[in-house]
């Protein structure tokens, strides 16, 4: 398994992953060009089998983890986790004061950030637009 920083030659790969599971409107090349933001990968024998990123705020000195995302067949395998603990040290060389993320309560992502050693710092339930049947969670990492 290998972790890497995604560069603009990966933006079509990346986007079709988005297009068949996503159906999200995220713009990776643009993404990827962005000073703020960075994408990573993982491939395991040269095909991507998960994607994040980490997005800097300036303003309150905290960086994002943009939707975490491993391929069905590849999960449960601790590659989720190998992610995350990358996104951590590359957050640490932001010198952001703390990572957070969002998770859909009814999905993995929270046993995920668990695992990962996050703090649930807060909930939503007007977060996502189902009027309260789908509650985002947040949670937060101090460095
Ligand atoms: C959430 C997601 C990224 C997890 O990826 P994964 O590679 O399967 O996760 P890992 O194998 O690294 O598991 C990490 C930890 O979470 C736990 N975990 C993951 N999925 C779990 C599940 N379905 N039930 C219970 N625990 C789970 C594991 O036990 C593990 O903890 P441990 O190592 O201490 O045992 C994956 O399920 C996914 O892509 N889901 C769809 C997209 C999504 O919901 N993204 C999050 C919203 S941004």
């Amino acid at each position: 398994m290998n972790i890497r920083q995604a560069t603009v030659e990966d933006a079509s790969d990346l986007q079709k992953i988005n297009d068949e599971y996503f159906g999200e409107t995220r713009n990776y090349k643009k993404e990827i060009e962005s000073k703020d933001t960075l994408i990573f990968l993982c491939e395991d024998k040269n095909k991507i089998v998960g994607i994040s990123g980490l997005k800097k705020y300036v303003w309150n000195n905290t960086a994002w983890i943009l939707n975490i995302f491993i391929l069905p067949e590849m999960r449960r395998k601790g590659i989720a986790k190998q992610l995350i603990l990358h996104i951590v040290e590359e957050a640490k060389k932001m010198q952001v004061r703390c990572i957070l993320a969002e998770a859909p309560s009814s999905g993995n992502a929270p046993f995920l950030f668990t695992a990962c050693k996050f703090r649930k710092c807060g909930y939503n339930d007007r977060y996502y637009t189902n009027d309260g049947g789908e509650i985002a969670e947040f949670y937060s990492f101090d460095l």
